[in-house]
């Protein structure tokens, strides 16, 4: 049975996972760096490239312990070589050609967006192809339409935040934590949103978008601002909003993110032609709120729902060795030529 190494180091968790080729799981280590960044409410790329550079090779020998494997049992190894954070990237990618060479094994470049949809792969039964894929993490709101042939076509995508981000800066001025994502749902969860009239975002050429929203929520609850003496001055401070406001603007907030996402999911399934599931990946899939509205989704397109487990939704290495084994199969691989890059648009192969 093949067994391949998946390494991420793409933002802030520095990852490695030992997946088989069914796809199970045989170990799974992912280093937050949360902690490193929570005070900037953000993640800072000089502080993340040095935190996973010091994680790498304890992170990748703890998966092979896990695993109960020896490095030299590794058929080929999978990284997430773009999009991200370039400094962090590199170090991933560095560490990845390094074992390759060494071990002389393949070397596979993973598209970290893409792999999020592999990893409703793991530990489960392969996905349905054709399919769509919606993505929604941190970085990304994109609708890919998935081929049998390994290719993915974009869809459609936000206009400018993602819903991740849109969480997080969400998180931030409802002073819920960091990251916001996890944050404001456990606080909306406390709240009541009914009567709250915050904005669905509604792009005319279709999409996703989330910028309107948040600018919305930042004026709900610090009152409409005006202008004295050449400055913005609002009616009140966000560390004075009363933790029942909060609540309750969370519980609007996750509303109107979630109704956004899902108008332009609808919109970008009528365009999508015939498809056999949908599947979705990245962080805010993590969201039960989320998770709800795409069961409907799915029961209204007749298709059924393919969801990873909440643990790979959010950024981790075997969704890498998922999306690397897909590659492997069909005798993809990179070379030692291998480039970390920081943008890379789809579609491209899977
Ligand atoms: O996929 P991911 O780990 O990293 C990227 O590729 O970006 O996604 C991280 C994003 C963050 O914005 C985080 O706040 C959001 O996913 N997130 C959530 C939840 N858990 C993580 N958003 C909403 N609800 C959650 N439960
Ligand atoms: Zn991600």
């Amino acid at each position: 049975m093949t067994l391949m190494l998946g390494i991420e180091s793409s933002c802030d968790e520095t990852a490695a996972a030992v997946v088989d080729g069914d796809r199970c799981v045989r170990s799974s280590i992912v280093a937050s760096q949360h902690d490193l960044h929570e005070v900037y409410a953000g993640v800072v790329p000089e502080v993340a490239s040095r935190a996973h550079l010091e994680c790498i090779s304890p992170v990748i020998r703890q998966a092979c312990r896990d695993a109960g494997v020896a490095l030299q049992d590794i058929d080929a190894i999978a990284v997430g070589n773009a999009p991200g954070l370039i400094g962090s990237l590199l170090v991933g990618t560095s560490a990845a050609k390094a074992l390759a060479w060494s071990l002389g094994v393949p070397l596979i470049g993973v598209h970290h967006v893409l792999a999020h949809l592999h990893a409703a792969a793991l530990d489960a039964p392969p996905l349905p192809l054709p399919a769509v894929g919606l993505v929604a993490s941190g970085g990304h709101t994109h609708v890919y339409r998935l081929d049998d042939d390994g290719t993915a076509n974009a869809l459609t995508w936000t206009i400018d935040d993602a819903i991740g981000e849109a969480f997080d800066k969400a998180g931030t001025m409802l002073r819920a934590g960091y990251p916001g994502g996890p944050a404001v749902e456990a606080l909306a969860a406390t709240g009541d949103g009914t009567g709250i009239d915050l904005p669905i975002g509604r792009p005319k050429a279709g999409g996703f978008s989330f910028s309107g929203l948040k600018t919305a929520l930042l004026y709900a609850l610090r009152g409409q601002p005006r202008r004295v003496d050449g400055t913005t001055v609002f009616p009140r401070e966000l560390d004075d909003v009363p933790s029942e406001v909060r609540a309750n603007h969370a519980a609007a907030f996750q509303s109107a993110a979630v109704a956004g996402l899902e108008r332009g999911l609808r919109a970008a399934l009528n365009d999508a032609g015939e498809f056999g599931a949908l599947i979705a990946g990245g962080g805010v899939i993590a969201n039960t709120a989320v998770r709800s509205m795409l069961e409907r989704v799915a029961s209204d397109a007749q298709v059924p729902l393919r969801l990873p487990t909440r643990a790979y939704c959010v950024d981790n290495a075997a969704m890498i060795a998922g999306a690397g084994l897909a590659q492997f199969e069909r005798g993809h691989h990179a070379d030692l030529h291998l480039q970390a890059l920081a943008r890379l648009t789809l579609g491209v192969s899977s």
